[in-house]
């Protein structure tokens, strides 16, 4: 395979017409950044993006199997696929992700259409599958590399510039070791590892350099990052520093004004954490705090580590630290023996907690996960209904926290325009939406001050400060 890797640039009689590729991507920010990772590798082996699937020669499907629905995903997509396929020679499919990780060789024998397969830990493996399967040959490569070569790939593609201007994902740690009950993404990321630290501090100077001013650090359990260092002799944590020291140093890289990081688990905030919390300027009052359940025995039979009053008194020491900060989580209902009463203590605990939003989950049983066996599990009917009443509890707290915002003052880093297409639309050091008042001024990328005149159970209403025209009047 390596000669086929090294050999993974344009043939000669490509260059008449470069190859073009589309890629959709389904899951998690990992998920979307290793597909930014593979887009990059493309464009650096001459392969150009399609306008659309009749242009396009390449076509990568990165997947998710968090849950069954995600995992269907890919199926529908194979299905249209052998009929794209089907409508010129010479067309490729591949497909990547956590399903792919998970099926590998199976995924081929079951989809004719299919023409490659790349796990988690070989992205840079898809030019030369891509080019072997333009030649005929069909190929899966899933194992699973403890190396930290996997993260030393050519740098983001120059015409890559300009996308999602002023913000970058950095991958700091891949893989959990953690093995929740219910989750698959133990065996589809493989074991942890940690990227060296100056690595990452090098990579985020650069991206400093070309004007990102906002860093998403991305991991599996991100703050567990670096945690094997104490343990001899354990080669996958060369390098490492307390997750901490590392945002410490990354927040004194000139031109880096914001630094959130996902996702973390709660076990791994030890005391530096919080209080970077309190002190670093740079790092965002926004913490995604997955809770998953708000029993004790539910969270036991997760495998979650912690319990109720753990998980509070971590919330309390973040408050502590950063009083403002804005808490959003993830929380499944209906995991197997989750009763009326367990359920009762997750609505209290996010009343309690207050967080600002979050993302809510039915169980969904993945093969080879423990509690994928357990026989008492929660009919259809109680799980929608339980997910109902969260949603519509997590709603008024949500329109609450942008209801006390009106009357701040924010910094916005603006990402686009609004989805009625004629507002600048960005988000606060909160991670909330705010949508600049129609007419402003603004281009992605921008950090610009507003103060908050209204909001919306989706998003805050931003007027920039201080105003162009003279003020104008507002029903606030
Ligand atoms: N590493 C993160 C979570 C990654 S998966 C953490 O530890 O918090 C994102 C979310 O998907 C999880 O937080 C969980 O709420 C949800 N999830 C994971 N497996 C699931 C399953 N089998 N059914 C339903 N939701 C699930
Ligand atoms: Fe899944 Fe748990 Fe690991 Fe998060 S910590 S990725 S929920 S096993
Ligand atoms: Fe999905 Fe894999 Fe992310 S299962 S949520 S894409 S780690």
């Amino acid at each position: 395979m390596q000669e086929v890797v090294q050999a993974g640039r344009p043939a000669p009689d490509r260059a008449l017409r470069p190859r073009r590729f589309l890629l959709r991507t389904f899951g998690c920010q990992m998920n979307a950044h290793d597909s930014e990772k593979v887009e990059s590798l493309l464009l650096h082996h001459g392969y150009l993006p399609a306008a659309g699937p009749s242009d396009a020669d390449l076509w990568i499907v990165n997947t998710c199997s968090i849950r069954e629905k995600a995992e269907h995903r890919l199926y529908t997509d194979l299905g249209l696929l052998r009929a794209w396929k089907a409508e010129a020679p010479g067309r490729v499919v591949g497909v990547g992700g956590c399903v792919a990780q998970q099926q590998g060789d199976a995924l081929l024998a079951r989809f004719p259409q299919l023409d490659f397969v790349f796990g988690t830990h070989n992205l840079r493996l898809v030019p030369a599958l891509a080019e072997a399967a333009a030649a005929g040959a069909r190929a899966a490569r899933t194992e699973e590399t403890r190396s930290l070569d996997r993260f030393d790939l050519p740098a983001r593609h120059p015409s890559l510039e300009g996308r999602g201007p002023g913000r970058a994902y950095l991958t700091v740690m891949e893989g959990c070791d953690m093995f929740c009950s219910f989750c698959i993404v133990p065996s589809t990321r493989g074991r942890e590892l940690s990227r060296p630290a100056a690595a990452i501090v090098a990579e985020a100077e650069a991206l400093a350099a070309r004007g990102v001013r906002e860093l998403l650090l991305l991991g599996q359990t991100v703050n567990a990052y670096g945690r094997h260092a104490s343990r001899r002799g354990r080669s996958d944590a060369e390098g490492t520093v307390p997750f901490a020291s590392l945002l410490r140093q990354l927040a004194r890289i000139p031109g880096i004004d914001r630094l959130r990081y996902l996702s973390p688990h709660p076990v791994f905030f030890d005391d530096d954490l919080v209080a970077a919390h309190g002190d670093l300027g740079a790092l965002c009052p926004h913490v995604h705090l997955p809770v998953q359940s708000g029993s004790d025995a539910i969270l036991a039979a997760m495998r979650r580590r912690y319990g109720r009053d753990e998980y509070l008194a971590l919330v309390t020491r973040l408050r502590s630290a950063r009083p403002d900060v804005a808490l959003t989580t993830d929380v499944i209902v209906g995991f197997p023996g989750e009763s009326d009463a367990d359920f009762e203590d997750t609505l209290a605990l996010v009343r309690e907690v207050a967080f600002v939003d979050a993302y809510t989950f039915k169980y969904s049983p993945r093969p080879g996960t423990s509690a994928a066996d357990r026989t008492d599990t929660v009919p259809e009917t109680v799980k929608q209904a339980r997910l109902e009443a969260l949603q519509e509890l997590l709603r008024g707290l949500t329109l609450a926290a942008h209801r006390a915002r009106v009357g701040d003052t924010a910094d916005v880093l603006l990402e686009g325009t609004s989805r009625r297409g004629d507002q600048p639309s960005g988000r606060d050091p909160y991670h909330r939406v705010v949508n600049l008042v129609p007419g402003s001024p603004g281009s992605p990328g921008d950090m610009v001050a507003v103060r908050i005149v209204d909001a919306t159970p989706h998003s805050l209403i931003g007027e920039p400060c201080p105003p162009l025209a003279p003020p104008f009047a507002h029903p606030h």
